[in-house]
């Protein structure tokens, strides 16, 4: 009895506490909110003073594109939209995904306050969900430039690139401290080192949220992603994605924490909470972690919002996982898509008190001063002026350049490179010499990324092509077989050079985890069949991670690491053929053997069996 007295005094409370805002009041033109002269904070306040409870929890829903019914945006006032990878319009043009995102855009400024919605894209190598988009090589690449100048130069390329389509909020860039490569999401690291991903993750978002055009970024995935435990996922058929984050708090402050306090101190105002889980809990039901940690301690005064679907994997009901990850310090969530199941939940917790009005008003506090801060009052719409500007070819140079910079020569032998442009013969051989599918990567086009010609772009071949001109006789065979390249004589030719481009097929999250990284056995024989018809084999790998490439390495004259380059394949050729000098450097350490990993990076052997192949920072420069 005494309960139910208690919920309804908690009931009649929660009634009184509600502002009295008719749902038709409309705020007059000069309403303090409205006014971008006035500081954030006072805009704040007003606008939060003026919404229902409806409208609070409106602006906490994120919803997948696909699944919103476009009514809801405005019956539901709706706070964001998302674009998941692949989430492209019918057409896949820039044009188009500008046309859908404004579309969206203008549903919520019809709303009552006109709040504009807030829409995201994993646009996490260039804007790479868009056909036509200049692709950058992945941030493992980019880790491997060390070049936070051409790393924030590439961001503010994506940036202008998301802008063009009306998208000002990129969930990038990934700051994993990754200790473990057999992860599927090594590939979107900068780096095992903690002080390279605190240097080039800030330069991204430099260089997302410039002074010239500010696209929100969001560091991600809060905290200790990258540090999953092999074997420890629980979700699919992963095996280390979504897994429990190794180590203890202090390992946990030290290395996988100060990219997000280089983040916030250079202006980070969303922040992606991590699937993996931390002392026995999710990352996503984290209050110390969340709200005492970083909001706290770590001064983080932007809104931190769930990854996909992630509040779900909360042990419990949706109801509970709904309050325990609210009440944890969650202020936006990535529902995708029944979204009607999380705004009814959010509303019978507060009904109920489970969840505060304060903390709802703490969430969507910092959604505003987000909104407000990032100028989207000001300009809701995509920037037709930047159209012309996805995929030009002053980006692709950019990406032409970081390509060069991030390829590590790891062997070169037999005065094997630079390579000369004037010879007869060139084989070139493997998949991947002729792909710009597999050369991107995962989150290209399609979420897993995909093979085959699926965007614009040059491949390694085409670019072998371009360099040597008409006069040399470039031979191409996926298996790298040659059995009708014969000379007058009727003699199989031996070429000059060999080409020979090994790896992986592409893929994204836990769908890359791989306990094996051996190079795959129709690679090796190809090798060894190229092998025999030339005079300098160089072997090209394209991979999101080392691999185990022992056999490999000793066949080959030069072996170089190309990691995911992306569309400007001829980045690959200019340092090739000497145009550019290599100056890559590891970013990761690199396994003799997987038996080796997780490396423990305190007590790393420098000699014998037990060392690692190549150390973190290992690359020749040409001509070594
Ligand atoms: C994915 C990823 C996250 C991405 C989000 C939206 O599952 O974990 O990195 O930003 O969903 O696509």
């Amino acid at each position: 009895m005494k309960t139910f007295f208690r919920s309804l005094i908690i009931f009649v409370l929660f009634l009184l506490a509600l502002p009295v805002v008719a749902q038709d009041d409309v705020p007059p033109a000069d309403a303090p909110y409205k006014n971008a002269g006035l500081p954030v904070e006072e805009r704040v306040e007003d606008l939060l003073a003026r919404m229902t409870l409806e409208e609070k929890i409106g602006q906490m829903t994120l919803v997948e594109k696909n699944s919103i019914k476009t009514e809801d945006i405005a019956g539901m006032a709706l706070g964001g939209l998302l674009s998941g990878g692949g989430g492209y319009p019918r057409t896949n043009s820039a044009e188009a995904w500008a046309e859908m995102v404004d579309g969206f855009q203008q549903e919520a400024l019809n709303t009552r306050l006109a709040i504009p919605i807030i829409y995201g894209v994993d646009a996490v190598h260039g804007h790479n969900n868009v056909k036509g988009a200049v692709i950058f090589p992945h941030n493992i690449g980019m880790g491997a430039t060390r070049n936070a100048a051409l790393v924030e130069q590439a961001c503010a390329i994506t940036a202008v690139e998301t802008a063009a389509t009306g998208i000002y909020w990129d969930y990038a860039p990934v700051v994993a401290v990754v200790q473990d490569i057999r992860w599927g999401r090594t590939y979107e690291s900068y780096s095992e080192n903690t002080e390279v991903v605190n240097e080039l993750s800030t330069a991204c978002v430099n260089g997302l949220q410039s002074d010239d055009l500010y696209v929100l970024a969001t560091p991600k995935h809060y905290v200790g992603d990258g540090g999953a435990g092999w074997d420890t996922s629980t979700t699919d058929n992963y095996i280390i994605d979504r897994g429990v984050t190794q180590g203890d708090e202090a390992f946990l402050r030290a290395v996988h924490l100060p990219p997000y306090q280089a983040a916030i101190d250079a202006g980070a105002m969303s922040i992606m909470v991590s699937y993996s889980s931390f002392d026995g809990m999710k990352m996503s039901a984290q209050k110390y972690l969340i709200t005492d940690l970083l909001k706290g301690e770590m001064g983080f005064t932007g809104f931190v919002v769930s990854d996909w679907k992630a509040i779900d994997e909360i042990p419990g009901d949706y109801y509970d996982d709904v309050v325990t990850s609210i009440n944890a310090g969650m202020d936006m969530n990535m529902v995708p898509y029944d979204y009607p199941a999380f705004i009814d939940a959010m509303t019978d917790a507060v009904a109920a008190g489970d969840i505060s009005m304060e903390r709802v008003d703490d969430a969507v506090r910092r959604i505003l001063r987000v909104k407000f801060v990032m100028g989207l009052f000001e300009h809701p719409f995509s920037n037709p002026d930047l159209l012309a500007s996805v995929g030009s070819d002053e980006h692709r140079e950019v990406a032409r350049q970081a390509v060069s910079e991030s390829l590590v020569l790891l062997k070169n032998e037999n005065a094997a490179l630079p390579l000369a442009k004037d010879v007869a013969h060139i084989f070139v051989a493997g998949e991947g010499a002729d792909d710009i599918g597999i050369q991107s990567g995962g989150w290209t086009i399609e979420w897993q990324g995909k093979t085959g010609n699926i965007t614009t772009g040059t491949t390694i071949l085409d670019a072998i092509k371009e360099a040597v001109g008409e006069d040399v006789d470039v031979k191409f065979n996926r298996f790298g077989r040659y059995n009708n390249a014969n000379d007058e004589s009727g003699n199989p030719i031996q070429a000059e050079i060999g080409i020979v481009v090994i790896g992986e097929q592409p893929y994204a999250e836990g769908m890359g985890d791989d306990g094996d990284l051996s190079l795959s056995e129709p690679d090796l024989g190809m090798i060894a069949r190229v092998r025999e018809r030339v005079d300098k084999l160089i072997v090209i790998l394209v991979s999101g991670r080392p691999m185990v490439i022992n056999d490999a390495l000793d066949e080959a004259d030069a072996f170089v690491a190309a990691w995911l380059p992306g569309t400007e394949g001829a980045g690959v050729t200019d340092v090739l053929f000497g145009d550019k000098p290599f100056t890559g450097k590891l970013p990761f350490t690199w396994p003799r053997s997987v038996d080796q990993l997780p490396f423990d990076f305190t007590n790393l052997p420098t000699d014998g069996d037990d060392s690692p192949l190549f150390p973190f920072g290992y690359g020749l420069t040409t001509g070594e």
